[in-house]
């Protein structure tokens, strides 16, 4: 791989999972020719910053949660949706934070996660074949040969919901919305009205008589601005490189190139060949990466992509996020643990247990169920354990409304629900009370790893 890289070098290495099938190729170029002029969306700095956040995690100090929508729709973009996913991911944080003892470094999959990688090119009904639906950055979902035709003004209307997104998030999080009473009384009301709420209570009264004994010394949101503000910042799969060359511009302060569509940009689990244009993008924009690793990926070939997507070896710069599945997990994710572990990678080690516990049901719905997912978090922590590694973070797909996507949970969402509140545009996502849980049974799991760091592990009975 040569060392010259320019923000188009991509174009001349394979590209999966790109359409290339736009009826008209000049109106994709002046789509992107627009997308040039456009303001960044994210700045340089903020993107610095989120890697040295990143940089804590690797270090052990600190834990990410990534979340939020498996794809974005232009039908669903409404400030409440975003308003309640930014809610739910901020109620997590403050159990994970709580539990933790570390800060949570908040990351949503938002304000530009809308193209969609597709195992099949094409979609049959009743004897029509059209090309697949790929997210709404491509095309529409709509079994029409009009709305499945790749539309170039697509990219731009992505720009401008990703911008508004960003906007409203931006508020959210500065203008006092994010005040830790304010999302813990949220909280309260998830734990008084859960089926499962005598677990949950011990916890959620501790944080609140912690936040009383604050209040009663004077470390109020008034004397303590941080207690009403959080740092969020975005991420999505650079997946359309077409947008994301587009979005790529020289920050002038350093002089390097910054993909400016969003703070952390991830390279998934079909598009990571060593020498395909993902990797070849991605490589050569300063942005915190994340790696998507599953079944396939050998202990060499993530040494050899950690080299490439991080060849400093700088905390902060990649995310491995390990999506196995719960069943494959236990035998997978040792290995590559082992060796960025015994190779030195100043890498974060983070957990995607969606992606592997994906199921049909009986009534054809997508689904995944609530234990698997559970279970694939738990072999996580117990596997970073084991090998010596700082379990670092964990990627979930979720929103903030109450949809029936995945099955089981405190509530015990049955098949046969899944069809009241299916909304997804792609994957199961968790609902509100389900990521809430699962947060609360991850706390667990992170107070074990507190003592145990305590205790020498040797000691640890
Ligand atoms: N600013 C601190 C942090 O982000 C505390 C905080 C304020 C907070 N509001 C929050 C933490 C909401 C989690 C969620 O950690
Ligand atoms: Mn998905």
């Amino acid at each position: 791989m040569s060392d010259r890289w320019t923000p188009s070098a991509w174009r001349g290495k394979p590209a999966r999972h790109v359409p290339t099938d736009y009826p008209d190729a000049e109106a994709l170029a002046q789509a992107e020719r627009t997308l040039r002029t456009l303001p960044p969306l994210v700045f340089a700095g903020e993107a610095r910053r989120l890697k040295s956040l990143l940089g804590d995690v690797a270090e052990g100090r600190a834990f990410l949660l990534q979340g939020g929508d498996c794809a974005e729709s232009f039908k669903e973009f409404q400030a409440d949706n975003i308003r309640d996913t930014f809610r739910l991911i901020l109620q997590m944080a403050v159990v994970l934070t709580f539990a933790g003892g570390k800060p949570v470094v908040k990351v949503g999959r938002i304000a530009g996660q809308f193209a969609k990688p597709r195992s099949e090119a094409t979609e049959t009904q009743g004897g029509v074949t059209l090309p697949s639906y790929r997210g709404d950055i491509i095309n529409g979902q709509g079994f029409t040969p009009a709305e499945r035709a790749p539309d170039p003004q697509r990219l731009v209307q992505a720009y401008g919901q990703s911008a508004a997104t960003l906007n409203l998030l931006r508020a959210f999080a500065g203008g006092g919305y994010a005040d830790l009473h304010n999302i813990h009384r949220w909280t309260l009301g998830f734990v008084a009205d859960s089926p499962q709420g005598a677990r949950y209570r011990e916890l959620a009264d501790q944080i609140g008589r912690t936040l009383d004994f604050m209040e009663a010394i004077g470390v109020t949101p008034d004397s303590q601005p941080a207690l009403r503000q959080v740092e969020f910042f975005t991420s999505h799969e650079a997946l359309l490189l077409g947008f994301e060359e587009a979005m790529t511009r020289v920050d002038s302060t350093s002089g390097d190139w910054y993909d400016t569509s969003a703070h952390m940009l991830w390279i998934g689990e079909r598009t990571r060949q060593l020498d395909g244009a993902h990797v070849e993008f991605a490589r050569g924009v300063k942005n915190p990466l994340g790696l998507k690793c599953g079944p396939t990926l050998e202990p060499d070939d993530l040494l050899r992509l950690t080299d490439v997507l991080n060849p400093k070896n700088e905390p902060g710069r990649l995310t491995l996020i390990g999506r196995f599945g719960a069943d494959k997990a236990p035998e997978l994710l040792p290995r590559l643990m082992a060796a960025t572990r015994r190779e030195g990678r100043a890498v974060v080690w983070s957990t995607d247990p969606m992606h592997g516990n994906t199921l049909k049901a009986a009534n054809g719905y997508k689904t995944r169920p609530f234990d698997r997912i559970l279970n694939e978090v738990r072999t996580f922590f117990e596997v970073a354990r084991a090998e010596g590694v700082h379990p670092g973070g964990v990627h979930l797909e979720m929103t903030g409304q109450n949809v029936t996507e995945c099955l089981g949970g405190a509530r015990a969402l049955s098949e046969d629900e899944l069809s009241h509140r299916y909304h997804t545009h792609c994957d199961p996502r968790l609902n509100a009370d389900q990521a809430l849980e699962l947060a609360f049974l991850l706390a667990e799991k992170l107070r074990e790893a507190r003592t145990a760091m305590r205790q020498p592990l040797s000691a640890a009975g």
